[in-house]
């Protein structure tokens, strides 16, 4: 199932501040950093009248709801309850029925939840797939610098992360800034890993770009491969032979069929100037990733207002085929796609 996967609620500083509100797989919900500076995710939906509990406070590591106080731990327990003498939750008759009164415990449903990599994950499963969220590559390592970007597109997962691993499209969308075209053939290499799929470019042409000009040596020598991380994150690595590497990770949050929430950070090796180039690599970035924005807001409008899909798939379009393949598998808890000799694919870019 896709929900026994590991999605990003927000940054681990938000919740720093207060609850916050967001909302995975159609299901409100909030994350709050409880005792202990424990984070936690729980239902936004308070169990007495059903205020969201997001617009509430967190006052000595309760979430408290903002209507009548009752307040709650990270795993959902009902901790306080204002108006009952004692105020212990436990034992205080209550029921669900309106009309009568049984002694039950309280709680509202609270899910797996983790800090890592600066980020709060969550799962919607009480047993994840994974002890724990994969890491994001190099963040943590000296020498690297990272930044991170947070992007709603109208459009669902596999539409985005096939977008993110899409080569062809950037010499159309991204024309100039990221992309020209050469006409040139060059080879890519696709292959199975045991979580996914990647596809590695040979002899890719870099010319006439803005991004190209200001990140990297004419001289150097690239090594260039997009991969497919089920089911929901795209990763793309460019390794340079001067030692400049860059890694840009985009990790979607389903918010519901239609929008995804994606996480991005990129992060990346410089040598001694690798802090400055931030601050043109981000903005850079950003007008890129809205120029995607836009194309799949529009590819998503016209497929709603033709009433569905209707794809012609190619060879080149070369991690499509995978994304589909994986993400269903998981879907429908079938077999995952199991380990083929690698296939080599001529495109023009
Ligand atoms: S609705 Fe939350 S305490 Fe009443
Ligand atoms: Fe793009």
């Amino acid at each position: 199932m896709l929900k026994d996967y590991w999605y990003i609620a927000c940054k681990a500083a938000d919740i720093q501040r207060g609850p916050v509100a967001f909302t995975a797989f159609e299901q409100p919900l909030v994350a709050f950093l409880g005792r202990n500076d424990k984070p936690a995710v729980l239902i936004d939906r308070c169990a007495h009248r059903n205020a969201p509990l997001s617009e509430g406070a967190v006052r000595e590591g309760l979430l408290v709801c903002p209507y009548h106080g009752w307040s709650y731990d990270t795993d959902g327990s009902l901790a306080v309850l204002p108006v009952c003498p004692a105020s212990s939750a436990a034992t205080t008759p209550v029921s669900t029925d309106a009309t009568k009164t049984a002694s039950i415990n309280i709680a509202v449903d609270s899910w797996p939840c983790v800090e890592q990599d600066g980020y709060i994950w969550f799962c919607l499963s009480h047993q994840p797939a994974t002890e724990k969220p994969q890491p994001f590559a190099h963040m943590q390592e000296p020498g690297w610098t990272s930044f991170t970007m947070d992007t709603l597109f109208d459009a669902p997962v596999d539409t985005c992360l096939e977008n993110f691993l899409d080569c062809p499209h950037a010499t159309f969308v991204h024309r100039h800034w990221f992309r020209t075209p050469t006409l040139k053939q060059v080879k890519a290499e696709v292959r199975i890993n045991w979580d996914g799929a990647e596809a590695e470019y040979f002899d890719e042409p870099r010319e006439q770009s803005v991004v190209w000009s200001l990140l990297t040596r004419k001289k150097s020598t690239m090594r260039h491969i997009d991969r497919f991380i089920a089911p929901a994150t795209s990763r793309v690595d460019y390794d340079f032979s001067d030692s400049r590497y860059y890694v840009i990770t985009s990790s979607c949050t389903p918010v519901n069929e239609t929008q995804t929430r994606v996480h991005t950070v990129v992060t990346f090796r410089f040598g001694s100037f690798g802090r400055l180039v931030r601050f043109f690599f981000k903005p850079l970035s950003m007008r890129i990733i809205k120029q995607d924005v836009e194309i799949v807001r529009q590819q998503q409008a016209n497929i709603d207002r033709f009433g569905g899909r209707r794809y012609r798939v190619i060879p080149q379009d070369l991690l499509y085929r995978h994304i589909v393949q994986w993400r269903n598998s998981i879907e429908k808890g079938e077999p995952l796609p199991s380990e083929a000799p690698p296939e080599t694919i001529n495109l023009v870019l």
